[in-house]
């Protein structure tokens, strides 16, 4: 029989407002968050955002979130039969859900497409 986990997951925008929602997902030994934020949006709810280019790689660095309170990678976040609480970093703009504003000011298209004095 598969074990099921249970993901509290942060929903919402800035403009709508946040909530959260939990999703139960069938757990496998040595899952990473990431895994099951897929196995969620494959499975449960189509409509989940986030953000991940490298699944296992630890390169990319755009899976960034907050897991139980502690800012990590969801790819390499390991996921327990206790569960997760899965919330957008706190300290980004929120574009939605899982996803927030990653990109350093600097490199904004409005920053670089600045008059230049
Ligand atoms: S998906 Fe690339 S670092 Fe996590």
């Amino acid at each position: 029989m598969t074990s099921m986990v249970t993901l509290s997951v942060t929903r919402g925008t800035q403009a709508t407002g946040t909530r959260v929602e939990a999703f139960n997902v069938p757990f496998t030994e040595g899952m990473s968050v990431l895994d099951a934020l897929l196995w969620i949006r494959a499975n449960a709810d189509p409509t989940l955002a986030i953000r991940y280019s490298c699944i296992n790689a630890n390169a990319c660095k755009e899976c960034s979130v907050m897991v139980n309170g502690e800012v990590t990678y969801a790819c390499t976040a390991r996921l327990s039969l206790q569960g997760a609480k899965v919330e957008p970093l706190e300290s980004k703009t929120l574009v939605r859900d899982l996803v927030t504003d990653i990109l350093p000011a600097k490199e904004h298209l409005s920053a670089v497409l600045a008059p230049r004095r």
